[in-house]
This record gives structure tokens, sequence and C-alpha cells, in this order.
């Protein structure tokens, strides 16, 4: 059994940034313009949890199904990954983060695939805060890819169909290695899970807020913390056995 809810801090937070569209309109400025205060608020988490010893951030910055936004937007998005990405690696090197990112990297744009391979190696070593960023990435996709996986190791022999199990299958997954989100934090007021983490999000605790993801900071994260820690985890036993 997991017992990472028997922590004060959850292990890993994962967080669904929404609502950036709707703050900019809410001051009749264009989408991209709440894109860019976004990038404030993720700077703000990534120091946040590390400073309160989360081991793993991963947040949700685009979705397989966010290339089905206008050409310009999703173009401007891509532009502002690259330049938040160059301006901050060497904060985030210097602050002892170790940076990966997960989602379908070959539909990325040359120049920002480079710069992920870039500072994915730079901070391959560091062992502080560990930063995901999910791009192109679906919890459908994720388990596609894991199925074809597991499919090629079958028909080549290395695998035989009836060892796939839990952790075979987690282990083709994009965050194989790396322990189940404990809290899920979404933003922007929404109460789904947009086809985020749908594998790895099963026991997590989901803690939901109106608040847009540009005015997301300090006193939210700290909420959110505080609600997790309200929790009792029970990973389908009874109150009285967990206790
Ligand atoms: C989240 O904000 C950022 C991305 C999905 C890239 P949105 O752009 O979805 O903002 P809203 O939901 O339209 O307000
Ligand atoms: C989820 O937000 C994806 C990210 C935050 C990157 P969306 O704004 O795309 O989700 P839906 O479309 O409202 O479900
Ligand atoms: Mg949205």
């Amino acid at each position: 059994m997991d017992d990472s809810g028997q922590q004060q801090v959850p292990r890993h937070v994962a967080v669904i940034m929404d609502g950036n569209g709707r703050w900019a309109r809410a001051r009749g400025l264009p989408r991209h313009a709440g894109h860019r205060s976004g990038v404030k608020s993720v700077r703000e988490t990534v120091e946040i949890a590390a400073k309160r010893g989360v081991s793993y951030l991963t947040l949700f910055a685009f979705s397989s199904e966010n290339w089905r936004r206008p050409a310009d937007e999703v173009s401007r998005l891509m532009g502002l990954f690259l330049e938040a990405l160059q301006r901050e690696v060497a904060d985030l090197h210097r602050n002892n983060v170790r940076l990966r990112f997960i989602g379908a990297r070959e539909r990325l744009q040359s120049d920002l695939i480079d710069s992920i391979a870039v500072a994915e190696k730079k901070t391959q070593d560091n062992d502080g805060l560990n930063l995901i960023v999910a791009t192109a990435y679906g919890g459908r996709w994720d388990l596609v890819e894991a199925s074809k996986s597991l499919a090629k190791k079958a028909i080549s022999g290395e695998l035989s169909v009836d060892d796939i199990d839990d952790d075979k299958l987690a282990a083709e997954l994009s965050l194989a290695g790396i322990p189940d989100p404990d809290l899920l934090i979404r933003t922007g007021g929404e109460r789904r899970i947009s086809n985020f983490l749908l594998w790895n999000l099963a026991y997590a605790e989901l803690w939901f807020c109106d608040c847009l993801w540009p005015d997301f900071g300090e006193q939210q994260f700290d909420e959110a913390l505080a609600y997790y820690r309200s929790r009792q985890r029970r990973y389908g036993y009874t109150g009285d056995q967990v206790a």
C-alpha cells in the first residue's frame, strides 16, 4: 500500500493550470496575454513547491487536444514555452531543479525540441525539486503509447502477455519510476481531468479552485496543501483499517 498520505506534505503535486484565457478576457486583453501572465504563476509555484518540501511537481502546460485551438494561439503558446524555457533554465539549474518534459515531443517545433533536450541534460543530475512539464500530453495518448510498447514486447517474446500487470503497464508510461501524484490542483473553476494523467491520478486527492491560473500563488497553494492534510487516504480499505 502506498502510504504517502500519512505524510504531511504531498510527495507529488500535479497541476492543471487553467483560466489564462478568461483572465485576459476579463481585462479586455487577447488570450495570449493571459498565457504570458501565467508564466509568473509557474515560477512562483515552482518556488513554493520546493520551499514546502514537495519532491515532484507536474504541470499541465498543453494538452493533446489543445492543438485544436486557433493556429495563432498555438504558435504564440509554443513561442512562450521556448522563451520561458530559455530564460528560466539557468535559474532552475542554480536552484537544483531537475527538469523533464512528457508528451508527444515530436509534434513540437524543432527549436523547442532542442531546447528541451538541452534543459533536460543540463539539469539531469540535480537532486532538488523534480519539475515535470506535460506538453502535447494526453492521458489517453500515454496509455496508447504504453499499450503499443507492451504489444511490441509481447510479439518479440521479451514479455509474456500473462505477465502484464499494473507494474508492467505503469513502467511504460511517461511517469515511469515516479510516484503517483498525491494531490491534483486545478485552477479555473472546472472540475474535470481534461485527459491529464488518467492512470497516475487513480488515488490523487483533488483540489479545485475558481481562481484563474495567473492569480494562483502561495496562498492558494497553501490552501491546497491544507486540504490535502485534512484527507484520510483509504485506497479501498476502511477508515478503521487505515487509522
Ligand atoms: C490554460 O488556460 C492554458 C492552456 C490550456 C494552454 P486556458 O487557455 O485554457 O484558459 P481558459 O480556460 O480559456 O480561460
Ligand atoms: C486543460 O485545460 C489543459 C491544460 C491546462 C494544459 P483546457 O482548458 O484545455 O481544458 P478543457 O478544454 O476546458 O477541458
Ligand atoms: Mg481552459
